[in-house]
């Protein structure tokens, strides 16, 4: 209302002092109108004071009635709904923080279908992005999907991608420091925050699923350890990369070493994102020569929680051509007998008995494998 007083207070100081020059009609017209206007702001202060400003807001725009009906705010749905917008200002403290919330409940009082996780941490583009979208495809609501790349990378997905707006705030992660696991960590709060996820997959750009979905969700939903790789390696890059500086909290005995490619469950998600005490041991003696993505995690289950870890991974890598890195398959490796050898000769154990069906994910693939592996994946892999 006091907006509307103003310019009736200069108007009429710019009438007094202007008046003579103008026209008897023109007065008349302004002195009409500016009692119009009164008329108004009296009626419109009446109709606030007597029906609340509220009603008259809401009635005036009912465009606004459905969002104020979908959140209600004692409703349990504002504490099991996930986030809207996956974009948020926290930061990794804060985020942590607000991770580690875990309900002391174990029964939910609610139909809870557990989801699985997908976090893809990559550099940039995700080149087999078409691939995951067929291994998706009919399973809307068994899955979530998490990307983190470099910050300077600005992912551009369609609208019907599922990949779509899935990018969560990120840092610079470099391989084999601290950072990598730090991004990891960022992944695993960022899903924890969605109440329906329960498992937590990491997986690469090179990764492929192996499976179909369905094979997929039923092995990991059914299985009784999270597939943490974790070995004792006693030579110079696995025992080797000990630092005793690293006592009381980590013993030579405890070290471990594994893939970084992991699936947990939730509560071993909560442990690794709310570790205050091996985290700043790692942090401060294992240097870029130990890779620390290689042990942290591996070492961290293995003191905290050894007993829910099946000690393997779930990502085969072909490590047979030697060398520091594993190998990377072109177009040209991507051949029926290839797709035939990623399900055949695997030996492991599952929920303690002997299987065949070991891995659920490969990598490295290229870029160019795209094409192959999209005409093969119908016949080899069932998706
Ligand atoms: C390492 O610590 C564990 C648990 O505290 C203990 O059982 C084990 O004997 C220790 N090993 C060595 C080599 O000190
Ligand atoms: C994994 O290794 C730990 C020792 O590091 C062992 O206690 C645990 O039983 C192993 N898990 C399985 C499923 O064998
Ligand atoms: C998934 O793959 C399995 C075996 O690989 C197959 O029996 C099943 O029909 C496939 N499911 C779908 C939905 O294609």
């Amino acid at each position: 209302m006091e907006e509307g007083k103003e310019p009736v207070t200069t108007t009429v100081v710019s009438r007094s002092s202007q008046s003579r020059g103008l026209p008897q009609r023109l007065i008349q017209l302004l002195a009409l109108f500016l009692v119009f206007c009164f008329a108004i702001s009296l009626f419109s202060i009446y109709m606030i004071r007597k029906t609340g400003v509220v009603t008259t807001v809401t009635s005036a725009i009912p465009i606004l009635q459905p969002c104020v009906v979908e959140q209600p705010k004692d409703d349990l749905d504002r504490w099991i709904m996930p986030p809207s917008n996956l974009i948020h200002t926290m930061s990794d403290e804060e985020l942590f923080w607000r991770a580690s919330f875990v309900p002391q409940l174990k029964k939910y009082p609610f139909a809870r279908v557990p989801k699985i996780a997908f976090m893809f941490l990559t550099k940039g583009p995700l080149p087999l992005a078409p691939l995951w979208e067929r291994f998706f495809n009919g399973h809307k609501l068994l899955y979530s999907i998490y990307v983190h790349s470099l910050p300077s990378y600005e992912a551009r997905f369609p609208f019907t991608s599922v990949f779509y707006g899935r990018q969560i705030p990120s840092q610079v992660a470099e391989w084999g420091r601290m950072s990598m696991c730090d991004a990891e960590r960022r992944l695993l709060a960022n899903a924890l925050l969605d109440i329906s996820n329960e498992y937590f997959v990491l997986v690469s750009e090179s990764c492929i699923p192996v499976y179909n979905f369905t094979v997929t969700y039923r092995y990991i939903t059914r299985s009784k350890y999270s597939f943490m790789g974790a070995f004792d390696d006693p030579g110079p890059f696995g025992r080797g990369r000990y630092n005793p500086n690293m006592l009381p909290e980590v013993n030579i005995s405890q070290w471990r070493k594994g893939s970084q490619w992991f699936e947990v469950n939730r509560k071993l998600a909560s442990i690794i994102i709310s570790d205050v005490t091996f985290y700043p041991k790692f942090q401060e003696f294992c240097r870029p020569a130990c890779y620390v993505d290689e042990h942290y995690f591996p070492t961290l289950l293995t003191i905290r929680a050894s007993n829910l870890i099946a000690n393997r991974s779930l990502t085969w890598v072909d490590w047979s051509r030697g060398g520091a890195h594993p190998a990377t398959f072109g177009a040209n490796d991507v051949t029926e007998e290839f797709m035939k050898k990623l399900h055949e000769g695997r030996e492991c154990f599952y929920n303690d008995k002997p299987s065949s069906v070991c891995d659920l994910f490969a990598r490295k693939f290229a870029p160019s494998t795209l094409p192959r592996l999209q005409l093969l994946a119908p016949k080899f892999l069932g998706y």
